[in-house]
């Protein structure tokens, strides 16, 4: 008996399956603002049979972008073309959720295919970034020193996250997904690598989680209670301090999970380039477990899950309650109906909508 291919209720909303695609930019925007390229290919997407469909990584300010090319929710214009691309996943039958992000030090890139490094100074497109400490990230590719947040960037960055929830509630979106993970600004104020503050928003783990909990607490406010509430969230770096890393994770978490949060996806820190990552088929299912066994929330995770019988073991394992399946979508974007039949699952055409599904069941030549 399939357990991935069963509805998975959270709040208000209910999955037809425990299968999601995580955020995955696309760098196709101009100004943030979502157009064709993001209709069209959300729309493929959910009319593969996923349950859930998290829109890329959306700045909540134009400094908030990674690249160029990243999407935005920072004007109602923006929110407007959102609207379009919830309207046709839910035609498609997924649950439509938005991560909504800022990049911190990681911010003013090129796109990848063209480099993935800081845009150099004198290039026209490139902006001033800023972090909790003026800090590069390194690695050879991000090497521009942010400026130093001040309290005023700390309240702005803050209400900015408020106004894109705002938006994202009014644009439809039924799961709201903080990117507190992967090295971008919130995680950088929860790093050790990145925050080296003296004021109340560094030092201990108690400075060094106050920007976290108070722009959740912030967007908690304007985010309706009978929709998801979730984040991402990198719980350890793997480099080679973790266990102090994912004991601070856990606390932590437990502190989200009291401030009302509902999920947590479970991810990597990438706060350093001196990380020594074991990338290999599911390896995050462990660590996923561990923060789900310690702090009763349920999770998600990513990486590697793109192989059915993977995916089914982790929900089977009561590892993880959805499963996250990034590039295996890009690959083939009716994955969830490969997985169906991969699995097992009678009449596997029905996870895709009516129009394609009558006539994949009803024909069988
Ligand atoms: C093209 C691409 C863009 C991505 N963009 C984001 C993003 O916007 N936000 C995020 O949290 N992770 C992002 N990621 C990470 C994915 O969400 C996911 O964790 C990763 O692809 C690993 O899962 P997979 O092995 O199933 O692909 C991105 C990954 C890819 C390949």
């Amino acid at each position: 008996m399939s357990k991935l291919f069963t509805p998975f209720t959270l709040k208000g909303v209910t999955l037809r399956n425990r299968i999601a695609v995580p955020p995955m930019c696309q760098y196709m925007a101009d100004d943030g603002m979502p157009n064709d390229w993001h209709l069209a290919h959300y729309t493929e997407i959910a009319k593969g049979g996923v349950g859930l469909l998290i829109v890329e990584a959306t700045a909540v300010s134009p400094d908030g972008r990674i690249t160029p090319g990243c999407l935005g929710i920072w004007n109602d214009e923006q929110a407007l073309e959102h609207a379009n691309i919830v309207k046709a996943i839910k035609k498609a039958g997924a649950v439509p959720g938005l991560q909504i992000a800022h990049a911190g030090r990681k911010a003013s890139a090129n796109r990848p295919w063209e480099g993935d490094d800081h845009m150099t100074e004198d290039d026209p497109r490139a902006w001033e970034t800023m972090a909790p400490s003026a800090i590069a990230f390194g690695g050879g590719i991000l090497p521009k020193t942010p400026r130093e947040m001040t309290l005023e960037d700390i309240e702005r960055v803050k209400a900015d996250f408020v106004s894109a929830a705002k938006r994202a509630l009014n644009a439809g979106y039924e799961w709201l997904e903080l990117h507190f993970a992967h090295g971008y600004l919130a995680q950088s104020f929860f790093s050790s690598h990145s925050n080296k503050r003296t004021d109340e928003y560094g030092g201990n783990l108690k400075g060094r989680s106050k920007f976290l909990l108070e722009t959740m607490a912030a967007v908690r406010k304007v985010w309706p209670a009978h929709l998801p509430f979730t984040m991402r969230f990198g719980v350890l770096e793997f480099d080679g301090r973790d266990e102090q890393t994912l004991r601070e994770s856990i606390e932590l978490t437990n502190q989200f999970r009291e401030g009302g949060l509902d999920m947590m996806s479970v991810s990597i820190g990438f706060s350093t380039p001196d990380a020594n990552i074991p990338w290999g088929p599911a390896f995050m299912e462990p660590i996923a477990k561990k923060i789900k066994d310690s702090t009763q929330l349920p999770v998600s995770s990513a990486w590697g899950f793109g192989k059915p019988d993977l995916a089914e073991q982790a929900v089977q394992n009561d590892a993880l309650d959805i499963v996250m399946i990034g590039r295996a979508h890009l690959e083939n974007p009716h994955w969830t109906y490969t997985a169906a039949k991969a699995l097992g699952i009678e009449k596997p055409a029905l996870v895709l909508p009516a129009p394609y599904a009558h006539w994949l069941e009803r024909y069988k030549i």
